[in-house]
């Protein structure tokens, strides 16, 4: 007897074919194979990664019931791929639950997963916890590869640089990756040699708020309140033809803080100055309580404080593979001719 949740997945499964076939006819074998949220299970998510499917809960727990049933769907329908497991529904996100030896093998083992034709390194567990691939932002990537030839790129909260690893398999001439996290831009590099892109891509270790306003040219003070703050790498005053702005929710550093609910400006105006004139700005806001038509009228008032035109934009939708309810994906994306 084929219960309930079986039908859930599989109706998923069905909902893709024409989106997989397209995708794999594109070196695609990178997507979301179940959204829970929109198709049934809230907080579930199930993710191909080549021949990984990452499943994760972040509401609540699978029941080793459940999570039986899960495994025995997709065993069947894609045999000899690895399953892992991760539960990420205790505070924090933070994977809690325990593997078997096997399934740490398999867990820890690097893979490569493709995507617009561009590998990727991904593991199913590592010292963080997200992905090292977010799949609902392949729209903007797509956008990027687009865009990218012969340009200057400044990839900023580059986290793996998906974003600046598809801007120079594109064609990008030179590719700035921003993050202050040393072992995401590692996975970085690891991108850049599994795509063979050379010295393209350079990856600048610091605060996105302390590089941001040097390539602005607004300046980073060493002393603020009287408080010497950290050391940050010295950077060049620059202006990018393409900039791509994909932050956090939230991040608080001594620099300043993210907060894309209260004050995206914050990043928005450096951002905007770090962009040449008749550049493009892609930036992104993933809260899902922000309305798209409330946060890009607060860009435009921010650019019109900055002194800068937002001479044309355009929305870059997730694809099918993230559906909605309403038509209101939590992911915007913008694209901003400035
Ligand atoms: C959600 S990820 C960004 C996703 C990324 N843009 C992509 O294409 O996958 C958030 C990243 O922002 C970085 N981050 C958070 N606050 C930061 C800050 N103040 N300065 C630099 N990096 C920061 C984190 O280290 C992490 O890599």
């Amino acid at each position: 007897m084929t219960s309930s949740f079986t039908d859930l997945l599989s109706a998923a499964l069905t909902a893709r074919s024409e989106l997989v076939a397209r995708l794999h006819a594109e070196q695609t074998d990178a997507y979301r194979m179940f959204h829970g949220s929109v198709e049934g299970v809230a907080g579930l998510t199930v993710d191909r990664y080549g021949n990984l499917l990452l499943v994760q809960s972040f509401h609540e727990p699978l029941t080793a019931e459940q999570l039986t049933e899960l495994e025995t769907f997709y065993h069947r329908s894609f045999p000899g791929f690895d399953i892992i497991y991760n539960d990420r529904s205790q505070p924090n996100s933070r994977i809690a639950n325990k593997l078997s030896n096997e399934q740490m093998d398999a867990a820890f083992e690097p893979r490569e997963a493709q995507e617009l034709g561009v590998t990727y390194r991904i593991q199913a567990r590592h010292a963080g916890q997200d992905p090292w691939l977010f799949l609902d932002l392949r729209a903007g990537r797509r956008r990027v590869m687009q865009e990218a030839a012969g340009k200057t790129v400044l990839n900023l909260f580059a986290y793996t640089c998906g974003v600046g690893i598809a801007a120079a398999k594109a064609g990008a001439k030179q590719v700035v990756n921003v993050d202050f996290a040393e072992s995401s831009l590692l996975v970085g590099k690891e991108n850049s040699r599994l795509n063979h892109l050379g010295h393209t891509l350079r990856y600048v270790e610091s605060d996105a708020f302390a590089a941001l306003r040097q390539y602005s040219g607004l300046g980073q003070p060493r002393v603020v309140r009287g408080k010497r703050l950290p050391p940050f790498p010295k950077l060049e005053k620059q202006q990018f033809d393409l900039v791509v702005l994909d932050p956090p929710r939230y991040s608080k550093s001594i620099f300043g803080v993210v907060d894309l609910v209260n004050d995206y400006s914050a990043l928005f105006k450096p951002a905007l100055l770090a962009t040449a004139e008749g550049g493009t700005l892609i930036c992104t806001n993933n809260v899902a309580s922000v309305d798209r038509q409330d946060w890009f009228d607060q860009l435009q008032r921010s650019a019109k404080k900055a002194g800068r035109e937002i001479r044309d934009m355009e929305w870059i939708t997730p694809e099918a593979d993230f559906p909605t309810l309403d038509g209101n994906p939590p992911l915007k994306i913008a694209l901003l001719r400035v």
